[in-house]
């Protein structure tokens, strides 16, 4: 496969470049914006329709082969990224390192149906993932990128997930990575798998934010590929869970797909594979893709709510979801278009809601991390207000595993996770929901008839 097939779009003013002309920080030397990765056969957003080119990939075609890698002993075509890798020739085949990340279940989340009052509701577990989280579908592709360029040092700041994918991924490359943290900010299961897999672990006395700064400085200095989301190599990766979605789904599309919003990338990695599947003739129209925000972490909401998203409001971010504890989103203009071309919502969700609704997904036996749980509290939200109908399918995209932050769960489940304040703002339903919800370990001698004794009033209560 041709490097030389893709070029790179900026996002604003609309320059192309060669992929390899690119500059350490991904950024337009015009106008600073972002760029996406473009092919032959892209449309180009604000350019007026151009005919699919005169040798685009078949669609049908596609649809065999994608199912047929399944069964390939390659390991190439094991990994449910790169098993998609005719919509994305960023790298020669021989230089793809991988993980067999992707091919992750869309499971049904019947009770979540149920409680919200749709008819189907879909978990596209993401956390199932080599390293336990999305990140890895993006840094497979942008980590071979960077590796085919003959990088040998790659770096990224982060809120945890990433820089445990990036160390990993990495790892197996025979690269060195540098790994930006924000001190005592990132989940303990995320900062033990970046020393797990050898990074070297840069633990800063900021937040992600500052880290991102250091970070952009040092790029400029070092010839070390920086592996953040801005790097458009990362969305083609995190594109492809769009098509195992609709192939998962029989070829149809889902009504809305819900995303987390930390550094707004995702959804708009999401919204390229939809679009792209579309132009090329393999779905016959786009789902409406949302982002939920946590309350403490809502520069978008905010924009969008205070100035229509024509300035980003930056925030000093606070929520208990530490992975999009994120106040200055690199990808927020990004995340807009994503909104605007598919026609979704942003909403944002309370520290109550995000809580309650990870138990939820706990209690269908799936569980993830608190900042994928946002999706369910934003899906409640846009139920509520009228803009999800009972028939409409719905995709939440839980971005990672439940033991990346089991301090969470725990603390949950005990009782201690939120503060008497937080605990009286919640609702008398909500509370009750919570109630039934929290399991937390009973500690008994170890005597028969005490145990017992403890199961009867349990099955007392279960039976009540
Ligand atoms: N969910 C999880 C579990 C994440 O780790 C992240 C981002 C997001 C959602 C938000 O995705 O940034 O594309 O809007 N984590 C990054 C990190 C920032 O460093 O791991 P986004």
């Amino acid at each position: 496969m041709k490097v030389a097939t893709h070029e790179l779009r900026c996002t604003e003013c609309g320059a192309r470049i060669a992929g390899n002309a690119v500059n350490s920080i991904f950024r337009c030397p015009n106008c600073n914006g972002l760029y996406d990765v473009i092919y032959p056969w892209s449309s180009i957003p604000g350019e007026a329709a151009t005919p699919v080119a005169s040798n685009p990939p078949n669609e049908s075609a596609l649809r065999w082969l994608w199912k047929e890698r399944r069964t390939s002993t390659l390991s190439i075509d094991q990994s449910g990224v790169w098993r998609f890798r005719d919509l994305f020739p960023i790298v020669d085949d021989a230089n793809v390192v991988t993980l067999r990340e992707g091919n992750t279940p869309l499971y049904e989340l019947p009770r979540i149906s149920k409680a919200v009052g749709l008819d189907w509701v879909f978990a596209k577990h993401q956390g199932m993932n080599p390293t336990g989280s999305f990140k890895d579908t993006g840094m497979t592709a942008a980590l071979s990128v960077a590796k085919e360029r003959g990088f040998e040092w790659v770096a990224c700041a982060s809120t945890g997930n990433t820089s445990a994918a990036m160390a990993a991924y990495a790892a197996r490359a025979g690269m060195r990575s540098i790994v930006f943290i924000p001190e005592g900010k990132i989940a303990w299961g995320k900062l033990s798998q970046s020393m797990d897999y050898g990074a070297l672990t840069i633990q800063l006395k900021t937040d992600f934010d500052g880290c991102v700064n250091v970070l952009t400085d040092l790029v400029n200095r070092f010839p070390i590929m920086l592996l953040n989301s801005v790097n458009p190599y990362r969305l083609e990766g995190q594109k492809t869970p769009a098509f195992e979605i609709v192939e998962q789904m029989e070829w149809q599309v889902p009504e809305h797909v819900i995303v987390p919003g930390g550094n707004l990338a995702n959804g708009s990695a999401l919204a390229k594979g939809f679009s792209e599947m579309h132009r090329l003739g393999l779905i016959s129209r786009i789902p409406k893709i949302s982002i939920i925000q946590a309350e403490g972490a809502n520069p978008l909401y905010r924009s969008l709510q205070e100035n229509g998203g024509e300035e980003l409001i930056p925030v000093k971010a606070n929520t208990r979801a530490t992975a999009i504890r994120i106040g200055n989103p690199a990808s927020w203009r990004k995340a807009l278009r994503a909104l605007r071309t598919t026609g979704g919502w942003c909403e944002q969700v309370t520290e109550q809601e995000i809580a309650l609704a990870k138990a939820q997904i706990g209690a269908e036996g799936i569980g993830c991390e608190p900042a994928s749980a946002v999706t369910l509290a934003g899906l409640k939200k846009l139920v509520a207000q009228g803009r999800i109908t009972r028939e409409e399918r719905v995709v939440l995209v839980l971005t990672g595993h439940t033991l990346k932050d089991s301090n969470y769960t725990i603390d949950y489940h005990r009782g201690e996770l939120l503060t008497a304040e937080e605990n009286a703002e919640i609702s008398s339903a909500d509370q009750a929901l919570h109630e039934a919800l929290r399991k937390p370990p009973i500690v008994l001698d170890p005597d028969t008839d005490t145990v017992f004794r403890a199961l009867e009033t349990q099955m007392k209560l279960v039976h009540a």
